[in-house]
């Protein structure tokens, strides 16, 4: 029977760039989507950026721009990333929408009127200097435990003991070093202990039906017998979210409308016209209670709490339908270790494709995911050889070696029909790799690439027994040949069809030099005869170890900036789960690294300080043949005197990016030497320099 299905995967945060472990969480989604539409259901597929919140706010603060301007940016490299990742949802959204304000908003006065909202005041940590509360990851201080410095708020990175903020020893906060406060608040709460019941019958019906994967059950039974506890919803001013309802300067905690979010992406996507099958009434449709339609979530496991308690609950609270699946996988890792920055294993999106085609990870992955909690290690070698020995070697492999003799001999003409030996093949191959749609429905792509790579391998040894290449030389051998081709590339399409969900790039390319597009996993059930085939062009190169070491060597820490906004990524990197370890020393970098940046000579024409800003100072460069240029820069603390700036020869990037910022377009940067605040001092160049010479 054809389902209907809504698939998500979770909303990355909009404070730092797709990396290599969200990839793996989108990848799986995709696969999954691509396979079921090719299985013969219906699946609509959304996502959307994770805009809110404090690290947000506090990162834009940081960069001189509005929030607004920030997930902007991060939106347009995020839908980059990932469509050029092969990831192809049908909506790709950010929570800081008016249909998700809207649903926020419906969600939360259905939970008051249902008497589920409790507000009580709360004690939190406070920085007198930025006039915030301290989420527990903007705190540090020395752990109580072990008395290892500069820890999080919530646990020990050294020991792993978990506290509250307010045990640290000689805490301070990470925005501003001053020591946190404490002060009360009020908060709103949502008595989660009032869903405790249906949460139970939905955990049952979910088991039984198969949406749960079963460690996930055990850790909610964990949660259950340690008793529920209300869930503080609310934050005070300033935050960047959205403002709760008749309380003015509470805002929605960042969890509340992040996966509300889903259903607001979906709603946008009904209305968008966009997908001939939705029409706005479809949002209803999918999201009450009772519906047919099925709701499957992709998350990592470090937000199981959050799908598996919170989100039922509110739904439930709201009258909305409950989630049908939630598909949790582990983290990932890079040569058995943690991403690391100093190593070059924390690898973002754009760099990985900057020197990989997207497909060959798509593979290695599939390879290695199945549907446990397990972290998945990508082993650099591993990859390379497998994408080269299963994709290239055996797959491709047998496109390239056969398609130039169909077109010598048989003007591209695959044979009308097939011997009965060579009908059973295909037909047994065929059947096989027809138990691959379950593989996929279940999320054992490593049991599935099994599979398709073992019946490559008996494309292969056939190809390898009858020699196509020592037939062709035998006139008298052509229906011979003929037959082999065309068992040959049918085993070929037959690989392609069941692959297509993994690398649907180098599989488009394969089914359009074959002459069609099949959409559903059972067109594969008989082989393509009598067809003719377009000219062939290779479809995959094998990876060179040097374009691996390339990639490592881009990501290693060198020149760009340590660290994101302070308690950003680097604390807890999103949906990928990963955690990125503490850059070192920055390594060594070539010399072509050094002669990308173009360092010029600039003349102060203008230097004064900016008003709305207790750091910048704007510049007004004569920047010779470039031009003049304009560059706030961060060093306002250490020159309380901008005026005398003006005729000193600085040295600045000319070829950075330019930054709109809130106060005006910024066009390079300029270098100054010290630790920061009030000691940094401008890199002067002697008199005689010329505006806009080249520094080298
Ligand atoms: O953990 C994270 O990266 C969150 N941004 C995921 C949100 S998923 C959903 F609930 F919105
Ligand atoms: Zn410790």
């Amino acid at each position: 029977m054809p389902r209907e299905i809504l698939v998500t995967s979770a909303l990355p945060y909009a404070n730092g760039p797709i990396h290599l472990g969200h990839i793996v969480e989108h990848v799986q989604s995709d696969i999954w989507v691509r396979a079921m539409r090719m299985a013969g259901h219906t699946v609509h597929y959304v996502c959307a950026d994770d805009s809110h919140g404090t690290s947000i706010m506090l990162r834009a603060e940081k960069e001189g721009i509005t929030p607004e301007a920030l997930v902007a940016g991060v939106w347009q490299q995020h839908t980059a990333d990932l469509a050029d990742f092969g990831v192809a949802y049908d909506h790709y959204s950010s929570t800081n929408s008016d249909a998700n304000r809207e649903l926020t908003n419906q969600v939360w006065k259905a939970l008051e009127a249902g008497g589920h909202v409790d507000a009580k005041p709360v004690k939190q940590l406070f920085d007198p200097e930025k006039n915030i509360f301290l989420p527990d990851r903007f705190i540090k201080g020395e752990c109580p435990n072990c008395h290892a410095k500069d820890q999080y708020g919530d646990a020990c990175e050294a020991c792993g003991k978990t506290y509250n903020p307010t045990d640290l020893i000689d805490p301070y906060s990470v925005v501003s070093g001053a020591k946190p406060v404490e002060k009360e608040s009020l908060h709103f709460f949502v008595k989660l202990a009032d869903f405790e019941a249906l949460l139970q019958t939905w955990l049952e019906a979910r088991r039984a039906a198969g949406g749960l994967q079963s460690e996930v059950v055990n850790k909610l039974q964990e949660w259950f017998a340690d008793g529920l506890r209300s869930w503080d919803v609310s934050r005070d001013a300033p935050y960047f979210g959205f403002e709760i309802p008749d309380h003015p300067g509470k805002y929605f905690y960042v969890w509340v409308d992040a996966p509300i979010g889903y259903f607001a992406a979906f709603k946008e996507l009904c209305a968008s016209g966009k997908k001939p099958e939705l029409a706005p009434g479809d949002f209803e449709r999918f999201t009450r209670p009772g519906t047919s339609t099925e709701m499957v979530h992709f998350i990592g496991k470090d937000i199981i709490y959050f799908h598996t308690l919170f989100w039922p609950a509110m739904l439930h609270g709201a009258n909305l339908r409950l989630p049908t699946q939630i598909n949790v996988h582990g983290f990932l890792t890079v040569d058995g270790a943690k991403m690391s920055k100093s190593r070059g294993t924390f690898i973002n999106a754009r760099t990985y494709l900057e020197h990989l085609d997207a497909d060959y990870l798509r593979y290695y992955l599939a390879s290695m995911l199945g549907p446990a909690l397990t972290d998945i290690d990508l082993d650099l070698k591993a990859f390379e050889e497998r994408v080269n020995s299963h994709l290239v070697g055996k797959w491709v492999n047998i496109a390239s070696r056969c398609a130039g003799f169909v077109h010598k001999f048989f003007d591209g003409k695959l044979a009308d029909s097939l011997p009965a030996a060579e009908r059973a093949r295909y037909a047994a191959a065929a059947a096989r790799l027809a138990g691959c749609a379950a593989l996929y429905e279940s999320r054992d792509y490593a049991a599935a690439m099994r599979v398709i790579i073992e019946v490559a391998g008996e494309a292969n040894a056939y190809v390898a027994e009858h020699a196509p290449w020592v037939l062709a030389k035998d006139p008298g051998k052509r229906d011979e040949l003929h037959t082999v081709l065309t068992l040959a590339l049918n085993y070929f399409r037959l690989l392609t069809i069941w692959l297509a969900p993994v690398v649907p790039a180098i599989a488009g390319r394969a089914l359009a030099f074959l002459g069609e597009q099949p959409a559903r996993f059972n067109a594969a059930a008989q082989p393509l005869l009598g067809h003719t085939i377009k000219p062939f062009h290779a479809l995959a190169t094998r990876i060179d170890p040097k374009q691996v070491a390339a990639m490592i060597d881009a990501s290693r820490e060198s020149l760009r900036p340590a660290t994101p906004a302070p308690g950003a990524p680097a604390a807890k990197a999103g949906a990928g789960g990963v955690t990125a370890a503490v850059p070192a020393a920055p390594a060594t970098v070539s010399i072509d690294d050094f002669a990308r940046l173009d360092l010029r000579v600039g003349k102060v024409m203008v230097c004064e300080a900016v008003a709305d800003s207790n750091k910048l100072l704007r510049f007004e460069l004569d920047a010779g043949a470039l031009g003049k240029r304009q560059i706030f820069s961060g060093i306002k603390a250490a020159y309380p005197d901008p005026g005398q700036l003006v005729g000193r020869n600085v040295v600045f990037i000319a070829n950075l990016a330019a930054r709109k910022m809130r106060f005006g377009l910024s066009e390079g940067m300029i270098l100054s030497a010290g630790t920061g605040g009030s000691d940094l001092q401008l890199l002067e160049v002697a008199p005689g320099a010329a505006p806009g010479a080249q520094v080298k």
